[in-house]
């Protein structure tokens, strides 16, 4: 059976948030929506809508665009919006972040979860630059990523490769010191940052990211014969490094 993207694969098992730090790293960037009814808002990487329904609900935001490269996890993020009585407030687009197609100056806030660490360094740079243009001066971007925890260049050699063949794709990570300065070289402005574990496949994380309930029930999809051999590969992978691995949020303000 052939291996898909780490997070495809997870989604598949029924993990619903994707993101390295989960609802704590979430609920950091979260507080910047408060007062945001009528403010533009981009999400970035929205996969199945998760976040976009939240924030739509709980803050009654009216211009919310989502998108993401991926079609078939749009579709699923448009059915979500429509099962949770939101799909008239979210815009759901296929795009991609190197060359978003929105106009210089369109948003207030651009949100982007657990993308950034995915794209090789010239591509970072480059969402960054769009994410830029696209912000109306004093905006703000809010990003959660993976942090290397070690400045060993042996060691984050042996943990990059170790982690993008588990999630099957070409991971990045920074330290917080480059993914600071990478986010400075571009114009913004660091307003504030959090830090924290991984809890992505942590059972604690998972718990408090999906309920019992659907944590229970994504382990038994993680043990079906077709799912163990990827699930296994990424849990102990996340394991092995935990100490290596951990999340950064961050709040940045377009000077
Ligand atoms: C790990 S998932 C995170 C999903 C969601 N933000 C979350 O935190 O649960 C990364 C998402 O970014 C999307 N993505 C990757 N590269 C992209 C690009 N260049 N432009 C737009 N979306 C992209 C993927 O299709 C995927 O849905």
């Amino acid at each position: 059976m052939n291996e898909k993207a780490g997070h495809t694969f997870l989604a598949r098992l029924g993990k619903r948030r994707l993101r390295p730090g989960g609802v704590v790293g979430t609920n950091f960037l979260l507080q910047e929506f408060k007062n945001s009814s009528d403010k533009a808002i981009l999400e970035v990487g929205c996969n199945m809508g998760t976040t976009a329904i939240e924030l739509v609900k709980k803050y009654h935001i009216k211009n919310y665009v989502a998108c993401d490269l991926d079609a078939k996890a749009l579709k699923k993020a448009m059915l979500n919006a429509k099962t949770n009585k939101v799909g008239d407030f979210i815009t759901f687009k296929e795009e991609n972040a190197l060359h978003l197609s929105f106009l210089d100056e369109s948003f207030d806030i651009v949100i982007n979860e657990a993308m950034l660490t995915m794209l090789s360094d010239p591509h970072k740079e480059k969402a960054l630059k769009e994410y830029y243009r696209v912000l109306k001066p004093g905006g703000i971007l809010l990003t959660h990523d993976v942090m290397l925890r070690t400045d060993d260049t042996a060691i984050q050699k042996e943990v990059i490769g170790n982690l993008s063949r588990a999630i099957n794709i070409h991971a990045k990570p920074h330290t917080k010191e480059e993914w600071n300065n990478l986010f400075n070289s571009v114009g913004f402005h660091i307003k504030g940052t959090k830090l924290g574990p991984m809890s992505l496949l942590n059972p604690l994380g998972m718990i408090k990211d999906e309920g019992l309930i659907n944590t229970l029930r994504m382990i038994k999809n993680a043990r079906k014969p077709e799912n163990k051999k990827q699930f296994d590969l990424m849990f102990q992978t996340f394991k092995k490094y935990q100490n290596e691995l951990g999340f950064i949020a961050t709040i940045s303000i377009k000077k």
